[in-house]
């Protein structure tokens, strides 16, 4: 029998600067939620990729906070022993203090997530000081911050050049200083990661951010190959499951077809004698004479 895994809170995630490597990946749903708890995963992230891999929005710019809650409940039934981190969609913080720690606020009562992840550095840095002062756990995401992507013209690595990764670095010591309790670092330069993973006294949770994070996140349709779209570079896949699905459901099409299934063993039986006397019940009621 397995042990049953111990839920983080937020100040066993800020320990885990100091290891092992804390590792995360989003889920969506109650039955990848289950799955990543069985795997023994460190945290789940609600991320608004779920505009992207599961809704089919071309960017997350669309997600709503509505999107986000429902997902984030069905998450929190399927994973109850895991932390969870819920992203704040595009404008539901942007506004105001007011309006971050209202919709930050519904995040935590309405689902029970452990923390909200918020994108940006300088320019939030107060929002985020707001949030937490309002008793409200923050991750913080820096780096490549796909709400804001058309800014960046696309997904693109950023702070390739000094003045950029000085301009990250930047980011990240106000996040942190502003009380986030763990850092999202996407798609930056190794040598840029492994510098603000030195710099702030939080875990940095890297994607496509080189090894030296304190931690590691990926979506999780990358990680399973359900996404068939051209995959960033960071993302390895660790199965096939486009294919796999592909097969099972122009299997299960063909047996339909071909009259092979619902079989015997997928059908309901019914004592014969039942049987008899339903189809001549039947016979009386409906047959024209
Ligand atoms: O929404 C998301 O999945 C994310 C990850 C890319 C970190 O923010």
């Amino acid at each position: 029998m397995t042990e049953a895994a111990v839920k983080l809170g937020v100040p066993d995630v800020r320990v885990r600067k100091a290891g092992p490597k804390l590792v995360m990946v989003t889920a969506y749903d109650y039955p990848t939620a289950r799955l990543v708890e069985a795997a023994g995963l460190d945290m789940i992230l609600v991320g608004d990729s779920l505009g992207m891999v599961v809704l089919g929005y071309s960017t997350t710019v669309p997600v709503t906070l509505d999107d986000i809650v429902y997902h984030a409940r069905a998450v929190m039934r399927g994973a109850p022993n895991v932390h969870v981190v819920a992203d704040m969609p595009f404008l539901s913080y942007q506004v105001s203090d007011a309006q971050a720690i209202e919709n930050a606020g519904r995040l935590l009562k309405e689902t029970g997530v452990d923390g909200v992840k918020l994108e940006g550095g300088v320019a939030i840095a107060d929002r985020i000081r707001a949030v937490v002062r309002a008793g409200i756990p923050v991750c913080g995401h820096i780096g490549l911050t796909p709400q804001s992507s058309s800014q960046f013209g696309g997904f693109r690595v950023q702070g390739r050049e000094l003045e950029p990764a000085l301009a990250i670095l930047q980011d990240a010591e106000a996040v942190v200083a502003a009380g986030a309790y763990a850092l999202v670092v996407e798609a930056v330069p190794t040598d840029l990661a492994t510098l603000i993973t030195k710099r702030v006294n939080v875990p940095t949770i890297g994607i496509g951010a080189g090894p030296d994070c304190d931690g590691q996140v990926l979506v999780a349709h990358d990680v399973l190959g359900i996404e068939e779209r051209v995959a960033p570079r960071f993302a390895k896949r660790y199965a096939d499951l486009a294919t796999v699905m592909k097969e099972a459901f122009a299997a299960y099409a063909a047996d339909v077809r071909a009259g092979v299934f619902p079989d015997a063993d997928h059908s309901y039986a019914m004592k014969p004698d039942v049987a008899n006397a339903l189809r001549r019940g039947a016979v009386r009621e409906y047959d024209v004479p």
